[in-house]
C-alpha cells in the first residue's frame, strides 16, 4: 500500500507542476493588412462560417476553450493550432504568392468536400463548429469564384 501511495504523490506533484508550464496563445485582436478579408471581397454568410469553423485553428487568433487553461490539454491544442497553421493561416493570406493562394482554395474545397476540414475530431466537442451543408456551400462558392478571378487576372 506505501508503494501506491508514494507513487500517487509523485503523479499527483508531476499533474500540479506541469500547469504551471503554459504554451504562449495564439492571440492577436489586430487585424493584419494581409488578412484574407482585406485581400479578397468576401461575403459575411462565408466570414462568418469560417470563423466559426476554421478561424481557431488556422488564423492568428484562437478562441480558448475554459479546458485549454489546464495541462497537458493546452499542449495538445497549441500542437494543433501550430500545424494547421503552417499549412493554412487566413491571417497570412494576403502575404501568399499567387500560386500558393489558389493551391490553398483548392485544397479548401477539397478539404471540406470530404468532409476532412473542420477536423471530426473537433466538431466531436465543438459541435458549433461541423459546417451546414448550406456554409459548405457558400465557403466553395466562394472559393471557386475567388479562384476563378485569379486565375483570369494574371
Ligand atoms: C482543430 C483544428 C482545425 C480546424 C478547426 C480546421 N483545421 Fe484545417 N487543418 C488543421 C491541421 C492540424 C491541418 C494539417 C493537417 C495535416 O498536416 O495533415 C489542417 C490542414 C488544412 C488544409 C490543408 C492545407 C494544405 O496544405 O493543403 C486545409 C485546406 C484546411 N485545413 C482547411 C480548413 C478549413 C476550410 C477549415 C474550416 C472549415 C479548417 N481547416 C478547420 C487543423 C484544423
Amino acid at each position: 500500500m506505501r508503494i501506491i501511495k508514494m507513487i500517487l504523490l509523485v503523479l499527483l506533484i508531476i499533474v500540479v507542476g506541469i500547469q504551471f508550464i503554459r504554451p504562449v496563445r495564439n492571440e492577436s485582436e489586430q487585424v493584419l493588412l494581409t488578412d484574407i478579408t482585406m485581400t479578397f471581397n468576401m461575403p459575411d454568410s462565408v466570414l462568418d462560417a469560417l470563423k466559426i469553423s476554421c478561424y481557431n485553428c488556422h488564423s492568428n487568433n484562437t478562441i480558448y476553450p475554459f479546458y485549454a487553461n489546464f495541462q497537458p490539454v493546452a499542449w495538445m491544442l497549441n500542437n494543433h493550432v501550430k500545424n494547421g497553421k503552417d499549412k493554412l493561416n487566413f491571417s497570412d493570406f494576403g502575404a501568399y504568392s499567387r500560386r500558393r493562394q489558389l493551391s490553398k482554395l483548392k485544397s479548401m474545397v477539397s478539404q471540406i468536400q470530404d468532409d476532412k476540414m473542420p477536423l471530426p475530431s473537433y466538431t466531436l466537442f465543438h459541435k458549433d463548429a461541423a459546417l451546414t451543408e448550406k456554409n459548405k456551400l457558400s465557403i466553395i462558392n466562394w472559393a471557386n469564384k475567388t479562384t476563378d478571378s485569379l486565375s483570369s487576372n494574371q
